[in-house]
């Protein structure tokens, strides 16, 4: 589906990112290096006005973490036959080298963008920033513990390369070839959508003033809602949330009289509005900082702008 709106945010927000900030970015996830999901997300950053760098498992690494390995050699082919059993560990489409994938874990993965590829094509330099997801299904409240999507989003954090995680409730783990084959289906319309709202998310905080963008050593899990129920990116509304529910913990206040922020699980799958959750975690833990760190982030991200759930 073409998507005139889309089309026009993306243009829009071409200009700023080659005006200033971060431009060079790494894209990562854990289902796999050629789901439509990371494949639109690709083409949306790159229509932005980013060079982009697509480093991701070569075949569904779900549910991993932060686990690592070194790469092998391919034992079985690439997920949706994108390469052949015996292929090298490390693999590029001829067509663009820019798509690669890495047959480890999404750590890995992220690791070997941010190391390996980076320096090779981004003219000898680190990349400004690291977008893993959008996952295909939330990664609320305690899974993100076990999170590949988190996983890799924490590995760039620990290497110095500022990451946040995106995770949306719908989509399912198909083919990139069905973004054009099956332009009307569910997971091609969720595929957009989300591209849509992370760009958005990005060059709201890639235009603010705060420096650094995000604290040391802290990333962020954005969830959004069924794109079912919320198809039109221009509906959603970000709300700042906890990770994990704790009755004791003092939150930065975003929100008129209430003393703590509500759970992301709560915002994402509330079906009063169309809210995103934004939780500010840390890359160590995989769990809430604390009020000062929430603060400096609501400060970065004051030109989205942070919404309450009424
Ligand atoms: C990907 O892996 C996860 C975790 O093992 C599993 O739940 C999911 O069904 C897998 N997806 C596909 C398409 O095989
Ligand atoms: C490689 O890129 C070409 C050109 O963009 C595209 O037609 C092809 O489907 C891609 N294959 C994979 C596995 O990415
Ligand atoms: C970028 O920041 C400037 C100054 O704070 C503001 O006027 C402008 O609307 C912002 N643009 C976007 C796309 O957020």
């Amino acid at each position: 589906m073409y998507h005139p709106l889309i089309a026009q945010a993306a243009l829009a927000v071409s200009f700023l990112a080659a005006a200033s900030g971060p431009r060079n970015l790494v894209l990562s996830n854990d289902d796999g290096w050629a789901t439509a999901q990371i494949r639109a997300q690709f083409d949306a950053l790159v229509d932005a006005g980013y060079e982009v760098i697509l480093s991701a498992p070569a075949v569904n690494q779900s549910g991993k973490g932060s686990r690592s390995k070194t790469p092998t050699t391919l034992d079985e082919p690439c997920e949706f036959d994108t390469c052949p059993v015996g292929s090298p560990a490390e693999g590029f489409n001829a067509s663009n080298p820019r798509l690669n994938y890495v047959n480890g874990y999404p750590a890995d993965a992220a690791r070997y963008g941010i190391q390996t590829l980076s320096r090779q094509l981004f003219d000898g330099s680190g990349p400004d920033f690291l977008v893993s997801g959008p996952n295909i299904g939330l990664n609320v409240g305690i899974s993100t513990q076990f999170s590949g999507t988190v996983g890799a989003a924490a590995e760039a954090s620990k290497l110095g390369i500022p990451a946040i995680a995106f995770s949306g409730a719908s989509g399912s783990q198909v083919s990139y070839t069905t973004l054009s084959t099956s332009p009307d289906a569910p997971s091609t319309l969720a595929a957009h959508t989300y591209a849509a709202l992370t760009v958005r998310f990005l060059s709201t905080l890639f235009n603010s003033t705060a420096s650094p963008f995000l604290p040391p050593g802290v990333i962020l899990n954005v969830n959004y809602p069924s794109s079912e129920r919320c198809p039109d990116p221009a509906s959603y509304r970000w709300v700042l949330a906890r990770n994990l529910w704790n009755p004791f913990a003092t939150d930065v206040q975003v929100c008129e009289g209430s003393a703590r922020l509500p759970h992301e699980a709560e915002v994402v799958r509330s079906e009063d509005g169309c809210f995103a959750s934004v939780a500010v975690i840390s890359a160590e833990t995989k769990t809430d900082v604390g009020r000062a760190t929430q603060a400096a982030v609501v400060e970065s991200l004051r030109g989205l702008p942070l919404s309450c759930m009424d």
